[in-house]
């Protein structure tokens, strides 16, 4: 299978500025797999470097719903893309076997939409492990 790479998705804003926006993520339209899960991520001091792992099967779309979140990812090659969220319209879908690395703004709020349930063995958390693969 090629390797697929990080991608943003756009979400649209239904609404006005008048009313505010409602932006929507269903199984298979907006996001690109049947959502199983749905976390959040907050309060993160800004000197932490949060993720520092790869999934195995899980895919999964970041949102920055508030604030602004430096996504940096790399594929089994060594390609590295650099996301930065900083409106909740706009996610990065991340597939399979990308390391990744996130910096959080004072107050950031980051939803992960996943495709699998929580499992720690779908995880790769050795860097040199990742490498090997
Ligand atoms: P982890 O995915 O390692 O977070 P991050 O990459 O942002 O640092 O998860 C941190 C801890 O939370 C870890 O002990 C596993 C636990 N956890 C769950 O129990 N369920 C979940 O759905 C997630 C995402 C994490």
């Amino acid at each position: 299978m090629p390797l697929e790479k990080p991608r943003w998705i756009h979400f649209t804003g239904i609404g006005d500025p008048d009313v505010g926006y409602i932006s929507v993520a269903q199984s298979f339209s907006h996001v690109p797999f049947e959502i199983k899960r749905v976390y959040w991520v907050y309060d993160t001091p800004v000197d932490v470097e949060r993720g520092n792992h790869a999934h195995k099967s899980c895919l999964q779309v970041l949102i920055a719903l508030i604030g602004k979140i430096e996504v940096e990812l790399e594929n089994e090659l060594g390609e590295t893309f650099t996301f930065i969220l900083d409106t909740p319209d706009s996610g990065v879908f991340v597939p399979t076997y990308h390391w990744r690395k996130i910096h959080f703004s004072e107050g950031a709020v980051l939803l992960s939409i996943a495709s699998e349930s929580y499992l720690e063995e779908d995880y790769i958390r050795e860097y040199a492990e990742f490498k090997k693969t």
